[in-house]
């Protein structure tokens, strides 16, 4: 991992939206077939971002953490896609997207604080520097990609918010809306609404842990989790909860939505781990959808290379704690 403080970077030296749009993605726009195998139907347009946060994604003139290995291209990063609200397949999330309106947007955090309160989504960014994250993401399925994200700390988030000495845990929760969302409305569901995400709090404080609003140089399509996603990059995709609208401090490990589906295959921490198989398949590799939609087998690295959160877990059982 690459880490630049850089505060003297200008918006010039953000990742340009243009190195994301390469020759493969013209051809695709020119009715080639996106990764999932589907050709692009003619989709309904989701509702725009305001402009302020437009501006404020775009105007993001400060990198901190990159990498040097090959950024997935847009289209792949927004056309594969896990995200149940919209529907189990791949493709289902970017198809449906256009149901889904998440402005104006607020994010209730409460629970173990001295300073509960509902925030708007301006209120969330105002007087915080936006940031370009480039990081991993590593699914539980054994894929991954390497997608600019642009958001703030999470910690920058909580810490105002001054949570009390016995608060040891952060819940989150995804929005509700079966109206817009028909994944909440399926009567076929194997997991249940709201998604729910946890970390302990030391994990949520950690500099590594980040709130996007913005990918490529633009704000979060919905099928990325629009209008804030967590990215937890250490850990399993699955971990990195969309569309946040509750946070809540807790005392007790608060229930995640993939251990309540089934607690054998999905743990709380989910941190990457080569050497903990998922009981149905190996985590020893992974499948790197890479820029120009190259595809390639690579070896899994323990917490996903992101080797500075090691002393988090430090005197744990990464086996049974997974
Ligand atoms: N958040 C919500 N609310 N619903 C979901 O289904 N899927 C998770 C995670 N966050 C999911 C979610 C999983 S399994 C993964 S791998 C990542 O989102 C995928 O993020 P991406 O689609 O942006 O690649």
């Amino acid at each position: 991992m690459i880490i630049q403080h850089r505060p003297d970077l200008t918006e010039n030296d953000v990742t340009p939206k243009s190195a994301y749009l390469n020759r493969r993605q013209l051809m695709l726009a020119a009715g080639g077939v996106a990764l999932s195998g589907i050709a692009p139907a003619a989709l309904a347009t989701p509702p725009a971002a305001p402009p302020w946060l437009s501006t404020k994604v775009s105007n993001t003139a400060y990198r901190s953490i990159t990498t040097d290995e090959g950024v997935t291209d847009l289209r792949d990063a927004t056309s594969y896609n896990n995200f149940y609200e919209f529907g189990t397949g791949k493709s289902d999330p970017s198809s449906h997207a256009a149901d889904f309106n998440p402005y104006p947007w607020e994010i209730e955090v409460g629970g173990l604080c001295d300073n509960p309160g509902t925030l708007d989504l301006e209120s969330v960014l105002n007087g915080k520097r936006t940031e370009e994250r480039i990081y991993r993401l590593r699914c539980v399925e054994a894929w991954s990609m390497v997608i600019p994200w642009i958001g703030i700390e999470l910690a920058t988030l909580l810490k105002p918010f001054q949570p009390t000495a016995n608060a040891r845990y952060v819940a989150f929760e995804t929005v509700l809306r079966p109206n817009e969302l028909r994944g909440q409305r399926s009567l076929f569901s194997f997991i249940d609404y709201p998604y729910v995400e946890g970390l302990r709090l030391d994990e949520a404080m950690h500099p590594l842990a980040f709130l996007a609003v913005g990918m490529y140089g633009e704000p979060l399509p919905n099928q990325s989790g629009a209008p804030i996603r967590l990215l937890m990059p250490w850990k399993y995709g699955f971990k990195s909860i969309k569309s946040i609208s509750k946070i809540t401090f807790v005392e007790q490990m608060p229930p995640t939505t993939w251990n309540l589906a089934n607690a054998n295959e999905y743990g709380f921490y989910a941190n990457v781990n080569p050497q903990v198989d998922h009981p149905r398949w190996s985590q020893a590799t992974e499948r790197r959808i890479g820029p120009n939609g190259d595809i390639r087998r690579i070896n899994t690295r323990l917490f996903n290379g992101y080797d500075e959160v090691a002393s988090l877990y430090q005197g744990m059982d990464l086996r049974k704690q997974f």
